[in-house]
C-alpha cells in the first residue's frame, strides 16, 4: 500500500460536519474497502474517506471483480449509524440516491438507479456501491459504503472486452475529462447531507426519491435471488428495499438480494 500524505486540495473548501475531515488518499491499493474496514475496526471515526487512484483487487457485490484503473473514483467512506442492521442495509439507496443528484448537479445528465446498487448513464453501468458491515448482537458497529465512478477511463480502452457493452464512464458519455477533485467533494457533500436526512427522518423521502430515478420500474425484467430465477415487471421497491415482481401469474414475488437485467422485447 503506498501512501500519499492527506491532499490538502481534497478537503479544500469542503464545507460538511464530519464527513472528509479525515482522508486518506492512496496511490495504489488492493481494495478501498479493505483499508477502511481495518481503520474502522481501529476505531476510525464516522466520515473517514479512503480515496485510491488505482485499486489492484476493488470487488463488487457477490465478490466480482471490479476494475479500477487510474482515471476513476474509488472511494470508501466509514459509517456509524446508531441501527439496526437490517435498517443500515437500506444504506447503499441513500449512495446511489448521493451519486445519482451529484453526476446530475456537475454534468447535467441523467443517471438512472438501477436496483439495488447499480447508477446507469445510456443504460450502461457507470458506478456502483458497495455496503459491507459488521454487527455485534444485530447492531451495527461500522458500515463501509464503498463506490466507484468510472470516471475519466475510457472503456474501450481500461475495461476488459466483457465489459464493454455494459459499462460506460463519464468521459464516454460526455466526451471529455472531469474534475476528479470537484466530482469528489460534491459527493461527499450530498452524501453527508443524504445520510444526515436519513438518520433523521427514516427511509421513506431517500427511497421516495430514488425510486424518481429508477427506470426499471414498470419495465420487464428477470431477477436471480439466490439461485432462483424470477421473470415478470418490476413494479416497485418496497419499504425494506426489496425489489417487488408481478409474475405473469399476476403474484407478487419481493426479491431481496441478487441481479436484475432488463429484458427487450
Ligand atoms: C458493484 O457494482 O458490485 C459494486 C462496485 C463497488 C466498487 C467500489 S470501488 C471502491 C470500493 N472498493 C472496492 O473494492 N469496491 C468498492
Amino acid at each position: 500500500m503506498s501512501r500519499e500524505p492527506i491532499s490538502s486540495k481534497l478537503q479544500e473548501g469542503l464545507y460538511t460536519k464530519r464527513f472528509g475531515r479525515s482522508i486518506v488518499l492512496l496511490r495504489q491499493v488492493n481494495s478501498t474497502n479493505e483499508v477502511a474496514k481495518q481503520l474502522a475496526m481501529y476505531g476510525a471515526a464516522e466520515g473517514t474517506f479512503v480515496v485510491s487512484e488505482v485499486q489492484t483487487n476493488g470487488y463488487g457485490r457477490r465478490g466480482r471483480r471490479w476494475f479500477s484503473p487510474k482515471g476513476g473514483l474509488w472511494l470508501s467512506v466509514i459509517l456509524r449509524p446508531r441501527l439496526k442492521a437490517n435498517d443500515a442495509a437500506r444504506l447503499v439507496f441513500v449512495a446511489g440516491l448521493a451519486v445519482v443528484e451529484t453526476l446530475r448537479e456537475l454534468y447535467n445528465v441523467a443517471p438512472e438507479t438501477k436496483w439495488p446498487n447499480d447508477i446507469l448513464l445510456d443504460r450502461r453501468k457507470v458506478a456502483g456501491i458497495l455496503s459491507e458491515m459488521s454487527t455485534r448482537n444485530k447492531k451495527v458497529r461500522y458500515v463501509i459504503i464503498g463506490i466507484g465512478i468510472n470516471a475519466n477511463i475510457k472503456v474501450a480502452q481500461a475495461l476488459p472486452v466483457e465489459l464493454w457493452k455494459t459499462a460506460t464512464s463519464l468521459r464516454d458519455e460526455l466526451g471529455k475529462k472531469v474534475e476528479l477533485d470537484r466530482l469528489f467533494r460534491s459527493l461527499v457533500v450530498r452524501l453527508e447531507k443524504i445520510y444526515d436526512r436519513f438518520l433523521e427522518d427514516g427511509f421513506d423521502r431517500t427511497l421516495r426519491k430514488w425510486k424518481k430515478y429508477a427506470s426499471f420500474i414498470g419495465q420487464k425484467v428477470q431477477a436471480t435471488d439466490a439461485e432462483e430465477k424470477v421473470e415478470g415487471l418490476a413494479i416497485d421497491v418496497d419499504c425494506e428495499g426489496a425489489l417487488v415482481i408481478q409474475l405473469e401469474s399476476g403474484e407478487l414475488k419481493r426479491v431481496t438480494s441478487g441481479d436484475v437485467s432488463f429484458i427487450f422485447s
